[in-house]
């Protein structure tokens, strides 16, 4: 098992540059099995893409990635096509579930594995099952799997989620794609990465409009030509390494390759708790803080804070001055990172689903044990602030997202490895 190792206290400097959006990434995969042929750019080289790759590759589809320059190129022969997304690829990657849209709406059936639960939370799928019956599709547990079936086609609905989720917003928009007549879907999520799977929907030929939380659909004919696309870049790999840099740029850290119009609501939290941040067109200049504003935050679906930012934010928290609060509204168990800052030395106590932590506290290197994929982020930036080292276990959580991320800090003058 590998291991991270930080020597804490090093003052940041010079410039990171992000990578693509691993969350808009994984649609846009699950959307390719609609098309015939297509590029997409800009995808960031992380297990849970390759993963997703297996699975396409496991479809029938041919798939031919180019590391060096973070492309992947998809073409579907139809030939030989599996309508199956076995438990062995789905169980570590839940956006796995993703293709049962996809397949549903072009071949009229799919047999997917339940993604189970995994370290925060039991993640059903409820709401994505609840869409594809309303367009439609007869729908079958048995021994773990999900059995879709839609033998005259799906056929347009309206259809209103009671509650707001990407994955199942996501589903339903691949599976309407080829649905007949129009589909009207209210209460969306409406993330930056569900902008971009709907703006590679449209290139595939797709009418979709999104206004406020209501994205409506209708039947679309898949262009044959090949198409390109761009994914945008991950806004919580920039938030992450925006809290890095608050902390402990030794004068100021550049940050590019992004589009800082997308995360207006993140920037205006950390410019509240006292983060000093320089917006250009495509990058923003970090300005090392003195001292944080203690914060309230509850994390909400976008443009609300992101609960995939929460972890790396009470990083941050434990050294702003007060008493600050997260609420985390989204999943039922989202704060494994808590017990391992406190032996950092954080001061958190959890009061039903709100995390109250104490600040500023000097944080000290401790051996600790990542649980998922935001929680080992935070033990990164707990371990760039901590005095003397930190080393962190079980980082093949944080390979599942997280792009290069020693080289991106060791460009940046921190001083970790991987042993
Ligand atoms: C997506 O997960 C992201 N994953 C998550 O990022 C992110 O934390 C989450 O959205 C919220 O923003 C990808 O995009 C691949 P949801 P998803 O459906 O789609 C409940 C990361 O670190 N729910 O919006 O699974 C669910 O339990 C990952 O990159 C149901 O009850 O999230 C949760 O409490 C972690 N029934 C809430 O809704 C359902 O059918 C929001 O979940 C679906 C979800």
């Amino acid at each position: 098992m590998q291991k991270l190792i930080i020597k804490g206290k090093r003052e940041l400097s010079g410039k990171i540059s992000i990578s693509g959006s691993k969350n808009a990434t994984l649609p846009i995969l699950a959307a390719s099995i609609l098309a015939n042929y297509v590029q997409i750019n800009n995808i960031p080289l992380v297990k849970d893409i390759f993963t997703m790759v297996e699975l396409l590759n496991f479809i029938g589809l041919k798939t031919k990635i180019n590391r060096k320059n973070h492309y992947i190129k998809i073409s579907n022969n139809e030939k030989n096509i599996n309508t199956l997304a076995p438990y062995k690829l789905v169980k570590t990657m839940r956006a796995g579930v993703l293709v049962l849209g996809s397949l549903l709406t072009k071949y009229g059936k799919a047999k997917v594995s339940l993604p189970g639960g995994c370290a925060i939370g039991t993640r059903p799928v409820n709401l994505h099952l609840f869409a594809l019956k309303k367009l439609g599709a007869k729908i079958k547990i048995k021994d773990g799997y999900i059995i879709a079936q839609a033998k005259n086609g799906l056929k347009g609905a309206k259809i209103k989620f009671p509650s707001i989720s990407v994955g199942a917003t996501e589903n339903a928009l691949l599976a309407a794609f080829k649905a007949k007549g129009k589909t009207i879907l209210k209460n969306c999520a409406i993330e930056p990465e569900i902008k971009d799977l709907i703006k590679f929907l449209k290139k595939l030929g797709a009418n979709i409009y999104l206004e406020g939380r209501t994205i409506s659909i209708s039947e679309s004919k898949t262009k044959s030509f090949k198409i390109i696309h761009d994914v945008i870049f991950d806004r919580i790999e920039l938030g992450t390494y925006m809290i890095a840099s608050a902390i402990l740029a030794k004068k100021s850290l550049i940050i590019d390759k992004i589009d800082p119009k997308i995360i207006k609501s993140e920037l205006n939290i950390l410019k509240k708790i006292g983060v000093q941040i320089k917006q250009k067109k495509n990058s923003i200049i970090i300005n090392r803080a003195r001292k944080f504003k203690k914060i309230n935050i509850i994390t909400k679906p976008y443009p609300g804070f992101p609960t995939d930012l929460q972890a790396q934010l009470m990083v941050l928290l434990t050294q702003a001055n007060g008493e600050s609060r997260i609420k985390e509204d989204i999943f039922e168990n989202r704060f494994m990172h808590v017990p391992e800052l406190k032996r950092m030395g954080a001061q958190i106590e959890i009061k039903d689903k709100t995390a109250i932590i104490k600040g500023p506290t000097k944080l000290t290197g401790a051996e600790v044990m990542a649980t998922d994929l935001r929680a080992s982020v935070s033990l990164v930036l707990a371990g760039l602030i901590a005095d003397n080292r930190t080393i962190i276990n079980r980082i093949y959580h944080l390979d599942r997202g997280y792009e290069y991320l020693e080289n991106k800090l060791k460009n940046c003058k921190a001083k970790i490895k991987r042993v």
